[in-house]
């Protein structure tokens, strides 16, 4: 073969990956191979690949015999709608697409490009974890890619999609990054597996069960997102990058739209119900307020009583964070706290300004709860918020009672514009849970305690449970009509543009974990 020749057939023979069969099998299995993945990411004709002809070094087990170049990755960077991106892609069909030393040696030179180029780094998951022929040298890869992505964290956006298996200490570095991924039916993240669980604690669950995609999004917020298929996987990812700038000193990307800025919708002024007590979803008035109406959720199935997500305010990423009155009356749990906050902590790392829409009757009361470390957890949102630097708005459309008011991005822990609709509730806590307290002993005594009770209630209804105490102390910068939130938010926002805040030197701050 000529030089020419020899160049071809390696990388015909990488192309090739596991050969043909396997490759057959990925599809049946209702799966894209890893280099179908990789394309589909890219914008077309945009992928270098690296290290395609890295073979492992491994002479036990026959594996010196079995040498397919690129080892069961496929990495490299290319571009996602003009931005450099950089991904790595195991191959299932290369030895279960197994860690080696070599192929965790190639996702590492291709993380390190990510941090000296500033590009977001995305990691493709399919792997039947360490390579179980190499031992400890596998381990070490895994133990060296953890790294980087602890020292990507904040530098660069990390995404993790888990399109295969990805089981035992390898979960770790999807946890590290900061968005997970996961395909339905032919996914599964765990520590141990069916057959460890069921010998050490006897309990018997399915793969799906215990770590299919619903479970991570549902249950545990290991991941999310759910998608069907690897094709809206890929899609999904490709939406989520263009929200997010390309590392934490680039600004937030600009789309163009035409939605006019300053766009009323009286429908929002009907928004919130007579009664104090009726529920309303949230997601109307994200979707109201937003460019197009358009609205990337962020853990959708999980702790369903607080929203994030991304949404396009005059053509900038926003980052969401709303009380959900529509699931568990909007209270703060322990889930909802932990959820806000790693998405609020996101954002303040990359620059993306933080909407807060806030109607909270306080944190979830029970036993469950403040055994669960409620305290801890809750503690978490309220040192993200107080900690963001990033621009922040908040608008208070119902309720903003107790410790919640302060955690929900209020002015006191550097808010820079809060606003409040007619509608708004501010106190220490309810009308009928302050009555009850205030009002204890006449109530046990009157002769017509239901009397008294709806008396007093109307009373301090009309003294606290408004916006106008808070104005009047500054703590509302202004109450404003509903129809107009969107003109107002993207206005304060763009007089936030130039935004310098710094918190003090320090090593890091010990977030409450
Ligand atoms: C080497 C592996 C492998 C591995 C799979 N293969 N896992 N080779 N090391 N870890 C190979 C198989 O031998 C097979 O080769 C091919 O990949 C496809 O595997 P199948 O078993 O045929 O596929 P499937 O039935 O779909 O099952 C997939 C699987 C299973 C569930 C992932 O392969 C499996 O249980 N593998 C072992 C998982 C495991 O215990 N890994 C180590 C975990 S500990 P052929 O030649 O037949 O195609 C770990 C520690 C990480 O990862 C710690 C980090 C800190």
């Amino acid at each position: 073969m000529n030089p020419l020749e020899t160049l071809a057939d390696l990388e015909r023979r990488a192309e090739l990956g596991g050969g043909e069969v396997r490759l057959e099998k990925q599809h049946a299995a209702g799966k894209l191979t890893a280099r179908e993945r990789m394309e589909r990411l890219f914008d077309p004709g945009t992928f270098e690949e690296i290290d395609k002809l890295v073979t492992h070094r491994c002479l036990d087990f026959g594996m010196a015999d079995q040498q397919i170049p690129g080892d069961g990755v496929v990495a490299g960077h290319g571009q996602v709608d003009g931005r450099q991106v950089c991904a790595f892609a195991q191959d299932f069909t290369v030895f279960g697409g197994s860690l080696s030393e070599t192929n965790a040696a190639k996702i590492v030179k291709i993380m390190d490009m990510a941090m000296r180029v500033g590009a977001p780094v995305v990691g493709l998951n399919d792997s039947g974890g360490a390579r179980i022929q190499e031992g400890v040298l596998s381990l070490g890869g895994y133990a060296d890619i953890f790294l980087r992505n602890t020292m990507a964290s904040g530098v660069v956006p990390q995404i993790s999609a888990i399109m295969g298996p990805c089981a035992g200490g390898a979960v770790y570095s999807p946890a590290i990054t900061d968005f997970t991924v996961m395909v339905r039916q032919t996914s599964y993240m765990f520590v141990t597996g069916p057959d460890v669980i069921k010998t050490v604690t006897h309990e018997e669950v399915s793969k799906e069960e215990l770590g299919g995609a619903m479970r991570h999004n549902e249950t545990s917020g290991v991941a999310h997102f759910a998608v069907d298929t690897d094709e809206d996987c890929i899609a999904l990812i490709r939406d989520l990058l263009g929200f997010m700038p390309s590392n934490n000193l680039d600004e937030v990307p600009f789309a163009e739209t035409g939605d006019p800025l300053d766009r009323e919708d009286e429908a929002l002024d009907a928004l919130v119900p007579a009664s104090p007590n009726q529920p309303y979803d949230m997601l109307d008035l994200i979707h109201a307020i937003a460019d197009e109406g358009g609205f990337l959720e962020v853990h959708r199935h999980y702790a369903r009583n607080i929203i994030v997500g991304f949404a396009r305010l005059g053509g900038r990423s926003v980052g969401i964070v709303a009380n959900q009155p529509a699931h568990l009356a909007g209270t703060l749990d322990i889930d909802a706290s932990v959820k806000g906050a790693r998405f609020v902590r996101f954002c303040d790392a990359f620059n993306i300004p933080l909407v807060t829409f806030e109607d909270v009757p306080g944190f979830l009361p029970g036993t469950v709860q403040e055994y669960g470390g409620i305290i801890r957890h809750g503690a978490k949102l309220l040192y993200a918020f107080a900690e963001a630097t990033v621009p922040k708005v908040t608008v208070i459309t119902r309720k903003a009672y107790g410790g919640a008011y302060c955690v929900m991005s209020s002015k006191h822990i550097r808010t820079d514009v809060n606003y409040a609709w007619p509608t708004s509730e501010i106190a220490v806590m309810g009308p009928e849970a302050a009555v009850n307290v205030l009002y204890r002993r006449e109530l046990e005594t009157a002769d017509d305690p239901a009397g008294l009770r709806a008396q007093k209630v109307a009373e301090f209804r009309e003294k606290f449970a408004n916006p106008y105490v808070a104005a009047a102390r500054g703590f509302i910068d202004e109450v404003i009509r509903p129809r107009q939130t969107r003109a107002k938010l993207i206005t304060a926002l763009a007089n936030l543009e130039t935004k310098r805040e710094k918190n003090p030197p320090k090593k890091h701050g010990n977030i409450p974990l």
